[in-house]
């Protein structure tokens, strides 16, 4: 029997999923134990150069309503219509697979609970630090454990211009500008910049990991566009990389404490040697004391290749995957206040530079800085 499979949307990822696919179709209907194919693109444009032309359509419906779509993937962005064509796949028991980590961290519990219901799977390890396998990691290889804390730089946008500003001296809107023509960036970049996408990335992985959806709205989250060069240098001839941390950590009140800011991360720190496009999540787990999992976090072909072990994993497993899923949370009491956050920080104020000793979040807020970064320890 052969696998028919969908793909919502032919930008960037969209069409990496097609043309990996091709590249790479014979291994991987060896992996997947069976034939498949690519069915349907959907996508309102037209693409009258494509070799796989005949593939295309506008309608939706089409995709909904053949049975022989077993497998979709939605690499879309944004909540609508994505969340409706997820969901009425999934309806249809038609497993989706997605690089659209706005759409998880906004609406992943329901999507999980129509999956389950519906005996298909919601799949979603795109969505996360592009190429990096770490959904899986999470759920499934480090199950064991108590996982106390994952911190991570999981956006490749700001990571690249942190780099492109530490290493080449390049102002911050030439690098922005070379990290969209890579096709790193999101459509709207403030996304990227002011941390909102590695907030999305860190709801993902606090939900998977506590069990309890965290929205978006709950978590601290600070971008990058207030870094001066002068304070990557400065950092940088004290011992330390800027880099924008998203972070989760159980705290002994027994609640969770999410959140995105730019920190100094200390050059002994593995992390900061994490530059370019690259991403790395350092887990911390009782048995396992620290994982680190890196590679390329955004991209065409490296978030496709994430995206397609998802839709090949969809052709294998025609059972629910219970294990990646977690409850919703109207009540979010569980998530920590970043006002029980303390850390050493780094100061830039009329007296110059330097690194405090520890303080609380709300006391470091009241200094009169024109730079107040913290350390990661
Ligand atoms: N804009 C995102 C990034 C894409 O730069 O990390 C991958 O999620």
């Amino acid at each position: 029997m052969s696998v028919k499979f969908a793909v919502l949307g032919h930008g960037v990822v969209g069409s990496g999923v097609v043309e990996l696919f091709y590249k790479n179709k014979e291994n991987i209907e060896k992996r997947a134990g069976t034939e498949m194919d690519v069915k349907y693109i959907l996508d309102l444009r037209d693409f009258p150069d494509s070799p796989y032309k005949e593939k295309f359509t506008k309608d939706f419906n089409d995709i909904l309503n053949d049975d022989e779509v077993t497998a979709v993937a939605e690499c879309m962005g944004g909540v609508e219509p994505a969340f409706t064509f997820v969901r009425s796949c999934l309806e249809k028991g038609k497993s989706v697979s997605t690089s659209n980590k706005e759409l998880v961290a906004e609406k992943g519990d329901i999507l999980l609970e129509i999956a389950k219901k519906n005996c298909c799977n919601f799949f979603f390890e795109a969505s996360v630090g592009g190429a990096i396998p770490i959904i899986r990691p999470l759920h499934k290889c480090l199950a064991a454990n108590d996982i106390s804390a994952v911190a991570g730089i999981l956006n490749g946008t700001t990571n690249f211009i942190l780099t492109k500003m530490y290493n080449e001296n390049m102002p911050f809107d030439e690098a922005l500008a070379l990290a969209q023509r890579l096709g790193y960036a999101e459509k709207d970049p403030t996304a990227d910049i002011e941390g909102h996408d590695a907030c999305r990335k860190i709801c993902i992985i606090s939900s998977l990991v506590f069990g309890k959806h965290v929205y978006p709205k709950s978590v601290y989250t600070k971008g990058i566009s207030q870094i001066a060069l002068d304070d990557v240098k400065t950092a940088d001839s004290m011992g330390f990389a800027i880099k924008l941390i998203a972070s989760v950590r159980k705290q002994e009140s027994g609640k969770i404490l999410p959140a995105v800011m730019p920190m100094l991360v200390p050059y002994d720190n593995i992390m900061s040697n994490v530059s370019d496009v690259f991403n790395a999540a350092l887990v911390s787990g009782d048995g396992i004391d620290k994982v680190m999992l890196y590679g390329r976090g955004a991209g065409k072909l490296p978030t496709a290749s994430a995206v397609l072990g998802d839709v090949i994993d969809s052709a294998k497993h025609k059972v629910n995957v219970f294990s990646q899923s977690w409850e919703s949370a109207d009540d979010q009491s569980f998530v920590d206040s970043i006002e029980s956050f303390t850390a050493k920080w780094y100061i830039r104020d009329a007296e110059g530079s330097r690194i405090s000793e520890k303080m609380s979040f709300a006391d470091a807020q009241k200094l009169d800085a024109q730079a107040c970064i913290p350390v990661l320890e």
